[in-house]
């Protein structure tokens, strides 16, 4: 663990849906009872090639489930949509920076809905152009994949640039959550960690598991040592 991880949140899991099976959400969801959040990727096959659901889905999930959601917007135009999900009543939102055409806007839209906004940054996004906003933001999503797919690999070259995010965010005073997406498994969560990530995604990881809720466990028990 880094030196300053006296400001670390403690670590949260929030397993992907992307990997669950869409028809039968709501049970799918069950299966993951002891998540801190359900992580749900919204793609529009423009931002990404991926397409998967949106808006009316995401409501009824609201209606079935009471834990945090966490919507993943994989999509362009998140100035004009975001918004509608933290309508919906989900808890954080987290927008593509490279998609966004006014992210601090953006952001205090989302908080006068009640909801956490977050900024998402592809791999090869650097975080300097966007050091002085971090205060807007109450999560800031590293990708450690490119977006689009579950079942990627996931890629070391991320790790400096969380580092650097871990930095900037305990010199914020190290409230702003770092989550890390993509490819995070038994093998590649404590890399993340140890990079500064206290927010961890996994889809094919908890949803390929037997049993959902003990394969998040064992994420669980790896962050503890
Ligand atoms: C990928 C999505 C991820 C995806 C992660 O673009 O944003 O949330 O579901 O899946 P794994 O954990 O399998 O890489
Ligand atoms: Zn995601």
């Amino acid at each position: 663990m880094a030196a300053d991880a006296q400001h670390r949140r403690s670590p949260c899991i929030h397993p992907s849906i992307l990997n669950a099976d869409f028809a039968n959400l709501a049970r799918e969801i069950s299966r993951i009872s002891t998540a801190d959040a359900v992580h749900v990727d919204v793609m529009d096959n423009h931002f990404v090639p991926n397409l998967t659901l949106g808006l009316p889905v995401v409501e009824s999930i609201r209606k079935t489930t009471d834990l945090p959601l966490d919507i993943h917007l994989m999509i362009e135009d998140p100035d004009i949509w975001a918004p509608q999900y933290a309508e919906l009543g989900c808890e954080s939102v987290t927008f593509h920076a490279e998609a966004a055409k006014a992210p601090v806007r953006l952001a205090r839209e989302l908080h006068a809905q009640q909801a956490q906004a977050a900024m998402a940054l592809k791999p090869a996004t650097g975080i300097e152009p966007y050091l002085d906003m971090l205060g807007e933001l109450d999560m800031l999503l590293m990708m450690t994949v490119e977006p689009g797919f579950g079942g990627q690999a996931f890629l070391d070259l991320v790790l400096p640039k969380i580092r650097r995010a871990r930095r900037a965010v305990d010199d914020l005073g190290g409230q702003i959550a770092i989550q890390v997406d993509g490819g995070i498994n038994a093998e590649t969560i404590l890399r993340a960690a140890d990079a500064g990530a206290d927010t961890f995604v996994a889809g094919s990881a908890v949803y390929s598991a037997e049993d959902p809720d003990a394969a998040i466990a064992d994420l669980r028990a790896l962050l503890a040592r």
